[in-house]
């Protein structure tokens, strides 16, 4: 007796679904599965996978995914703990390994998501050896230059989420001060993601307009308007948020959906992401840091030569030798 589906479906082709665009993510926690609904809402994916250690949590996450699939036009979604099968993704996320507790800095995971790294980073290269990386966990900048060297890919291939998200609290500050949508507020976070990060204020505008024509001591300590709070806020933002509900993840999720729309489409972005930076900015070390990139399929393909002034340039220096201190004692 035939089956209802040999009865209900003539075959006329039999063709194997290759995925054209399919995204890995790896660690399914907080901010893997905020990346994973925001990628799926956006349909960037036609497969994605999930990777993570923990058996039980994976299968229920993706359980709860598939039952999604009628609100998706993502067609394959596929989780296990074994690299396999994360075969031929165009893009990893790298979402694996410890969190900050509360009042904890994101440089004291260093030693703990290195070795994740080390564990993740050779079999996800040899299942997709043309992919590019986006790395999420922290110390994001540290680690992707470990992911970098663990690789053995182009650098304009491994990516560091960095800034993206730093800016774009930036923009919401402004916006929120101005009482205008942050889409329309420009401004620019560079450095360290995290504590030492640089806000660019002689950029910040609207409409072209700089408000440091309008307020020439915006972002300085002598500012009557105190808009240097604004960047105190982007840096005290995530202990704040890890403090009230344990850790962040909706705006990194929507963050990382903003980088990988921008590399899967091809779209030539401009992000402050965090890259090699060896050469620019009289740095002379394998730093990675973020700074204006354009993004595309193949990763970063150019920077963006923004023009600091001096104190900018300082601030920048100093990000990158307090990575430097950590990442030249790293052991991987
Ligand atoms: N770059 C950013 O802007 C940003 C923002 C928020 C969080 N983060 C970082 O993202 C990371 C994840 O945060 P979270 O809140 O989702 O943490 P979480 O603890 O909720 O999830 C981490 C997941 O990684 C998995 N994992 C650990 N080791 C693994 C391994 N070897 N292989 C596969 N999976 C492994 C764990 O099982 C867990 O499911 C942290 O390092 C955090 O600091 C970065």
């Amino acid at each position: 007796m035939a089956t209802v589906k040999e009865q209900l479906i003539g075959n006329l082709v039999r063709e194997e679904r290759l995925s054209q665009q399919k995204i890995t993510i790896v660690g399914v926690g907080a901010v893997g599965m905020a990346c994973a609904i925001t990628l799926l809402m956006k349909g960037l994916a036609d497969e994605l996978a999930l990777v993570d250690v923990l058996e039980d949590k994976l299968k229920g996450e993706l359980m709860d995914l598939q039952h999604g699939s009628l609100f998706f036009t993502t067609s394959k979604i596929v989780a296990g703990k074994d690299f396999h099968v994360s075969a031929n993704s165009k893009l990893i996320v790298v979402t694996a390994g410890a969190r900050q507790q509360e009042g904890e800095s994101r440089l004291s995971l260093v030693q703990r998501n290195v070795n994740v790294m080390k564990s993740i980073i050779p079999p996800l290269v040899h299942h997709s050896p043309d992919c590019k990386i986006l790395i999420v966990s922290n110390p994001v900048d540290i680690l992707t230059y470990v992911v970098w060297k663990l690789s053995g890919l182009p650098v304009t291939r491994v990516i560091g989420s960095g800034c993206n998200l730093d800016s774009a609290r930036f923009r919401y500050l402004i916006g929120e001060k101005l009482g205008v949508h942050p889409s329309s507020c420009h401004g620019w976070i560079i450095g360290e993601h995290g504590d030492s990060s640089v806000p660019l204020w002689s950029g910040v505008n609207v409409a072209g307009v700089a408000l440091r024509t309008l307020n020439p001591n915006l972002g300085t300590h002598s500012d009557k308007e105190q808009w240097k709070s604004v960047h105190q806020q982007v840096v005290e933002s995530a202990y704040e948020i890890i403090r009230l509900k344990g850790y962040t993840s909706w705006a990194i999720g929507l963050s990382v959906t903003d980088l990988v729309g921008s590399i899967l489409k091809n779209l030539r972005r401009v992000h402050s992401v965090s890259t090699m930076v060896k050469g620019l900015y009289g740095i002379k070390e394998e730093i990675f840091l973020s700074i204006p990139c354009i993004l595309g399929q193949s990763g970063v393909s150019d920077v963006v030569k923004v023009t600091l002034n001096s104190e900018e340039e300082a601030f920048l220096k100093k990000s990158a030798n307090g990575l430097w201190d950590i990442q030249k004692d790293l052991v991987f």
